[in-house]
């Protein structure tokens, strides 16, 4: 599958598994901070983990999600998904489920902001589960990308 983007195909789509790494990377992080920034709350710890989720938003989550998106969005096109290209059902599956984990995220740096505010109003047991979200996405997404079951 090489598309418009003839030699460079393989390129980007290095790029794209590279920055998906960090992505994830962020990911599986980010809701482990939660739980120790609401085990924190009424300690002076609870400041250094506000500090800590800012950095690894700024740092890791955003930027990678913005390119994983971008670089995602060009295989895509270059794949024919926007021209009825027959055969990409796992694409579609994919994307699907690529929405939720980005919708996750969203969830968990509203929640963070709700733990600098000092509100958690989820138990940390419950916390703690919700975190295997992104690993279970990344087996059903990597198994739709990789084996291209339908
Ligand atoms: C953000 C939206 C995303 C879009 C639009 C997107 C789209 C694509 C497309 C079109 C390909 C090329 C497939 C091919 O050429 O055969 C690809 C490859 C790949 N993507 Fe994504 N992707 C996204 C996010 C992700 C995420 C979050 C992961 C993992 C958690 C991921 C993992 C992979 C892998 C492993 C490949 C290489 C598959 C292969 O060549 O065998 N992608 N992606």
């Amino acid at each position: 599958m090489t598309g418009f983007l003839g030699l460079a195909y393989l390129w980007v789509k290095a790029a794209h598994i590279i920055f998906v790494i960090f992505w994830m990377a962020g990911l599986f992080l980010f809701p482990r901070y939660l739980v120790h920034h609401q085990e924190s709350l009424g300690t002076p710890e609870a400041d250094k983990w506000v500090h800590r989720e800012a950095l690894l938003r700024r740092m890791i989550l955003t930027p990678s999600i913005g390119i994983v998106w971008l670089l995602g969005i060009v295989l895509a096109l270059n794949a024919g998904l926007f021209d009825g290209q027959p055969g990409l059902g796992w694409l579609h599956a994919k994307l699907f489920i690529v929405f939720l984990l980005s919708g996750y995220q969203g969830w968990a740096v509203g929640y963070s902001k709700k733990l600098a505010a000092g509100q958690g109003s989820v138990a940390s047991r419950r916390l703690r589960a919700i975190g295997e979200v992104p690993a279970l996405a990344v087996v059903l997404i990597v198994i739709l990308a990789v084996v291209k079951p339908f």
